[in-house]
């Protein structure tokens, strides 16, 4: 299959590109486009045959459910049995948005796209081109991150080449995308609501509207012999090539510990990158040191993961030692994202002080 590639300019939209990749997404097939937090993979969902294209392109195993995104309110009735009161409340203050919502659904939705669950998960972004293109392409787009699984999910179009091409029908280029991780998954089949997956709207967000929410405990604790409530946070996920490890502690003890263990692996002859941030990658002395952004600005840390770690599976490296981030905020989704990808390896550095 050729892959067609368009670049696309948010300001100066396209429609001849919009309208192509509608057409393609009608008749059944596979358009990747972005939206504000990833890269998406999308087919129609009430479409039970598209639907298992994405699950072919992606390796993805087929218990694992679709995110079925949605351009306008009016959409979510169709696909749904009832809309619990809270919900309304959530999609008032962000849809569109990075935030996900699950919902018992309708028999307009096939198994094929929920991964054979009678719960339907949804989410409206805010990205305009992923907005035309859902309307473009019948108004419910089935659309996972456009990565091959096990993969770190794409932030540029150049990541989801990488991925997809010859396996797709079509790219819609948009530029790198803004926030980086993945759409809060929060789960309102459940009293009270229950995060399954963290991202860039937070537990305290939530909170401040609908009162209590909890928080899926296998994202807490890794050593939690239950599945995890998301069927995708159970896979290895994120995961760069390269053995990752976190160093957690006092920034200086943290810098001492990366520059010593960069040592004793190029010693032996591997070879080793080091995810810093801008105010400490001066402090490395050896290995291949890259910036992830500002710990002033943990939005920057956030946009960066993915593509870092990209990054150093072309570079190659044998090893990558990671800085540990504060969990405040998008944090939680950092290092929830970092934590995987790392196996849960981490070393804690006491401090004397
Ligand atoms: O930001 C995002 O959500 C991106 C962009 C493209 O919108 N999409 C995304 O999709 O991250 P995906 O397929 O990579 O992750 C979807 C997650 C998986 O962990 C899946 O198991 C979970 O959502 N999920 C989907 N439907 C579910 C359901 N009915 N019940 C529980 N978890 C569900
Ligand atoms: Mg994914």
């Amino acid at each position: 299959m050729k892959t067609i590639i368009k670049k696309i300019d948010k300001t100066q939209k396209d429609t001849d590109i919009i309208a192509e990749a509608g057409r393609i997404l009608k008749e059944g097939g596979l358009v990747a486009f972005p939206t504000e937090t990833v890269y998406g993979l999308g087919a129609d969902a009430l479409n039970e045959d598209a639907a298992k294209k994405i699950y072919a392109a992606k390796g993805r195993p087929s218990d694992n459910p679709l995110i079925v995104h949605i351009a306008n309110m009016e959409a979510l009735d169709k696909i749904t049995t009832s809309i619990p009161a809270a919900a309304k409340v959530v999609a008032d203050a962000y849809w569109p948005g990075p935030l996900t919502m699950i919902f018992d659904k309708s028999e307009a939705v096939p198994l094929g796209t929920t991964g054979g669950l009678d719960t339907v998960a949804v989410r409206m972004p805010s990205h305009e081109i992923a907005r035309e293109v859902i309307e473009a392409g019948g108004g419910y787009i089935a659309a996972p991150s456009a990565n091959t699984s096990g993969r770190p999910s794409p932030t540029t179009a150049q990541h989801v080449e990488e991925d997809m091409n010859g396996k797709i029908d079509m790219i819609v280029d948009g530029g790198m995308v803004d926030i980086g991780v993945e759409s809060t998954i929060l789960d309102m089949t459940v009293t009270p609501p229950m995060i399954l997956r963290p991202g860039a709207i937070t537990r305290e967000m939530l909170e401040e509207l609908i009162g209590e929410v909890s928080v899926d405990k296998t994202l807490i604790n890794p050593d939690s012999k239950k599945a995890p409530k998301a069927p995708g946070m159970k896979y290895r996920h994120y995961a760069p090539k390269a053995e990752l490890t976190i160093v957690e502690g006092a920034i200086q003890e943290v810098v001492e510990e990366i520059n010593r263990l960069t040592k004793e692996k190029m010693e032996a002859g591997c070879k080793v990158g080091i995810i810093g941030t801008e105010e400490t990658i001066g402090q490395y002395v050896a290995g291949d040191v890259k910036s992830i952004g500002t710990r002033e600005n943990e939005a920057t840390i956030a946009s960066h993961l993915y593509g870092i770690l990209r990054e150093f599976d072309n570079d190659g490296v044998d090893y990558i030692y990671s800085e540990a981030f504060a969990t405040a905020g998008i944090g939680s989704a950092i290092m929830n994202r970092l934590l995987k990808a790392a196996g849960h390896h981490v070393i804690h550095m006491e401090s004397d002080t």
